[in-house]
């Protein structure tokens, strides 16, 4: 599987014949399907990779409780909010499961987190959109979370034990999600015209940004290789990315809603729709902080660590307290 995997995405990685005996032994145990634990002897490579791509993980939790979070105080029912409020925080649990992953690989949560605000760590470019409307967290927890589940079921078979056992949690949450999502949008489509055409407006704005969320086209894409080798990536962007489309265009039908993509049609032959370009400068703009969102977004978690400084100081305060004390007594 693993030779296989290699080929089709053309990039060399070593071979077994080619590595160290300490490489030989790890590539062994991640083809044999045995998880790589904290304590175990690992690649540089790989911990560097597994680090960026949790902290990334876990940022992205974390500031995709922003747009959302927008309109907690707007929900239209009681029922809504209590749901609303309930998913967002099942985000920053995911955040936090995540960064204590990233923190077995050696890097702490402060490092982690002043990446992010000095702009140096990314995280899904999808949370730069401004949620303008009540269908926009239906269209997100349907759409975005969606494309979420597609991304993290395969990581719960990750190689690294800490990563694929945090994933098994987020997944069933994000379930969760998805449903809430898809249930607002069926509420908006029953209703008044203007309601349906809220949903559509929604979908047709959230639809290409969800699909860019699998990543560049495979042919531009760098890490994919050794990632697959290594066991941390199960499936290729393209591949994600169709499956996520077959699944969702029925789920818009059902809606009564369009697709706003006039390329898209069923291909018989290969059993999946055909879909339209994507607008990958719009992908690399966003990602390079030119989105629409991107400074409010940093702003918003700038000052939520500024604020929570009091706070960090003072647990800290009490630890070394208790410390002294217990030095003290013995
Ligand atoms: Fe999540
Ligand atoms: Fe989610």
């Amino acid at each position: 599987m693993y030779a296989q995997e290699v080929k089709s995405t053309g990039k060399a990685v070593k071979s077994l014949e080619e590595m160290t005996p300490e490489e030989r032994v790890f590539q062994t145990r991640i083809d044999a399907d045995i998880k790589i634990e904290p304590k175990d002897w690992m690649p540089e490579g790989y911990r560097k990779t597994l680090v960026r791509q949790i902290s990334q993980h876990a940022h992205s939790e974390i500031v995709g409780q922003l747009p959302e979070g927008n309109w907690i105080t707007r929900a239209p029912t009681l029922d809504r909010k209590a749901i609303l409020l309930a998913k967002v925080q099942d985000e920053a649990g995911h955040g936090l499961y995540l960064y204590c992953a990233a923190e077995t690989l050696g890097v702490s949560r402060d490092q982690m987190t002043e990446q992010l605000l000095a702009g140096k760590a990314k995280y899904s470019s999808i949370f730069n959109y401004p949620t303008l409307t009540w269908a926009d967290i239906g269209a997100i927890g349907w759409l975005v979370d969606g494309a979420a589940i597609m991304n993290q079921v395969p990581l719960q078979r990750c190689s690294y034990g800490p990563y694929s056992r945090a994933m098994i949690r987020i997944c069933k949450e994000e379930s969760f999600h998805q449903r809430q999502g898809y249930d607002i949008m069926m509420k908006l489509v029953k209703g008044t015209p203007e309601q349906k055409a809220m949903a559509q407006d929604a979908l047709n704005r959230w639809w290409q940004p969800s699909l860019m969320m699998f990543g560049p086209p495979d042919a531009d894409s760098i890490h994919s290789a050794q990632s697959m080798a290594w066991g941390i990536k199960q499936n290729s962007n393209d591949e994600l990315r169709q499956k996520f489309v077959d699944q969702t265009v029925p789920q818009a039908t059902y809606l009564g809603l369009t697709v706003p993509d006039p390329d898209l049609k069923w291909n018989e032959e290969k059993g999946g729709y055909d879909f339209g370009e994507i607008d990958w400068n719009e992908f690399f703009e966003v990602l390079k902080g030119n989105g629409p969102c991107n400074k409010e977004r940093m702003e918003a978690r700038r000052k939520a660590w500024d604020d929570g400084a009091w706070f960090r100081d003072g647990l800290m305060a009490h630890a070394e307290k208790r410390a002294a004390r217990k030095i003290a007594a013995e």
